[in-house]
């Protein structure tokens, strides 16, 4: 079997289109979507994603009110600045970029964003009513992964699927997601992590793979069933002097061995990614056209 590799850029174009033609009809209505966005710190990935989600706001007419604060910003200077882009009725989602820095209490600011614009759908109002099937903001890069599957034709109803890892980021909420009674769910899921003896024994027997490990390499052929869909979260950061970057990205799946047994693959770069930030403007999206009815 040669497997068709899925085209994430393709699929997260054609969302970006639909978003664009919304956020027309919203600014036509006086309502222009924003998106405040805090990153704290010097982190290169952190720079490179932040930068990317404000380059595809711009592009499809999201509002984007960033703030770039030094790595010894206090917690209580955070916190202000949270409390500022909830009360400000221009900005429809928040973003704090994570990892924040080892003095700051992650979760205190994560609880301090409003459940009516958080749009990252980590607060735990947010986790709460996805767990309870609630409408509600869906976590980004989950999110992107059902909405993949979905467009690449990938039918969930009923079909095993096998999570690797258990992140509050990718694993718990993709597994969650999946197992909803729902259109966009009805599979069985089984995740594993690092604590499971031979994940092999479990991934063998799915019908679509996950793998969220964070670890390159953690999936390889041996581990899937011939005609397995796999899907690769892993954004990984491999040493490479001929780059100019001076690395390359690598998945947890070993992709090459996978092209000859899997039907249906995601690549990395260009797999998972490109629909992460598409979720977020989703839900960026979405959170303005609950202003412009006048729901918040
Ligand atoms: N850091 C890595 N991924 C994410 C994400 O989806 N949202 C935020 N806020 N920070 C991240």
């Amino acid at each position: 079997m040669t497997a068709r590799i899925i085209d994430g850029k393709a699929v997260a174009g054609k969302i970006r289109e639909e978003l664009r033609r919304d956020v027309e009809i919203l600014k036509a209505k006086g309502v222009t979507p924003g998106l405040g966005v805090i990153l704290v710190g010097d982190n290169p990935a952190s720079i490179s994603y932040v930068t990317a989600k404000e380059r595809a706001c711009e592009e499809i007419g999201i509002f984007s009110d960033d703030h770039r604060l030094p790595a010894d910003t206090p917690q209580k200077d955070l916190l202000a600045w949270v409390a500022r882009m909830n009360a400000d009725p221009k900005i429809d989602g928040i973003l704090v970029q994570l990892p924040l820095q080892r003095h700051h209490d992650e979760e205190q600011v994560l609880l301090a964003v409003s459940p009516d614009k958080d749009v990252d759908g980590f607060h735990p109002v947010s986790v709460g009513k996805m767990m309870l099937g609630q409408e509600t903001f869906l976590p980004c890069t989950p999110h992107g992964v059902v909405q993949l599957l979905i467009h690449s034709g990938v039918k969930l109803d009923g079909a095993h699927v096998v999570v690797v890892g258990r992140s509050n980021i990718v694993g718990k909420p993709v597994a969650n997601m999946l197992l909803q009674k729902s259109p966009t769910g009805n599979a069985t899921v089984t995740i594993c992590h690092t604590r499971t003896p031979d994940i092999g024994k479990f991934t063998r027997q799915a019908d679509i793979v996950i793998a969220a490990a964070g670890k390159p390499n953690t999936i390889t052929a041996d581990m899937i069933r011939e005609g397995a869909v796999v899907i690769d979260v892993g954004v990984n950061r491999i040493a490479d002097p001929l780059r100019k970057s001076g690395f390359r990205l690598a998945g947890d799946v070993d992709f090459e061995g996978m092209l000859g047994k899997a039907s249906l693959i995601t690549p990395v770069p260009g797999g998972v990614g490109p629909m992460t930030i598409t979720m977020l403007l989703f839900n960026t999206v979405m959170s303005a056209k609950r202003r412009a009815r006048g729901e918040r």
